[in-house]
């Protein structure tokens, strides 16, 4: 697909205290400001959306107990559901060229730091692999817990040390950049 041509873009995302929901509005930002048609939805369970019907999808989550929240756990689960039920998910998972996809979670990392947050961007990922996506990127970004009760002391003593008040400005910046480059896929 040339840079030029506008893309049909779908931008899922699950965020409970508010972190991954600034990552995704960047991501909505980015694209639009480079021409393309970008659908926001912020899920909280199952849902009907025609993920077929778009040439390329963001999905992101936070961390919870080293997967994607419940509410995106769920909407995972009902749409392969209904993709295997209507016979879109075959063997050997067939590219469907030129579709991608992009994963994403913003984490904490307070007792293992990035290794906690694969196992969420690996399950994020599957469902789009399965129905033959291609997966251009699988992004990591920081996401500070709440600052209060028993979280209180994990956005400063974990294992990535000082995260308080991430993703802040500059990793919003990032995350414009990375758009920019793989929408010019
Ligand atoms: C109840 C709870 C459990 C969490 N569990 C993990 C975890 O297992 N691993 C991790 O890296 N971060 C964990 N975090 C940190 C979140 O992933 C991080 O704050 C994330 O940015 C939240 O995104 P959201 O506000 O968009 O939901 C946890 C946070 C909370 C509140």
């Amino acid at each position: 697909m040339g840079k030029e041509e506008p893309m049909k873009i779908l931008n899922l995302y699950f965020s409970a205290t508010g972190n991954t929901e600034k990552v995704a509005n960047r991501i909505t930002m980015t694209a639009q400001k480079l021409g393309h048609e970008i659908d926001t939805v912020k899920i909280v369970g199952d849902r009907e959306i025609d993920l077929l019907g778009y040439d390329f999808v963001f999905i992101g989550s936070g961390v919870y107990r080293w997967l994607p929240g419940q509410g995106m756990q769920e909407f995972i689960t009902g749409r392969l559901t209904h993709y295997a039920a209507i016979q879109e998910i075959k063997l050997a998972a067939p590219r469907r060229h030129p579709k991608k996809v992009v994963v994403y979670c913003t984490y904490g990392g307070a007792h293992t730091g990035v290794n906690e947050a694969v196992p969420a961007v690996k399950y994020l990922g599957q469902l789009f692999d399965h129905l033959g996506f291609e997966i251009v990127g699988e992004w990591y970004f920081i996401g500070a817990y709440p600052d209060e009760g028993r979280f209180k002391d994990f956005s400063s003593l974990g294992r990535l040390g000082n995260i308080q008040g991430r993703p802040h400005e500059a990793d919003l910046q990032e995350v414009a950049e990375r758009v920019s480059g793989v929408l010019r896929l």
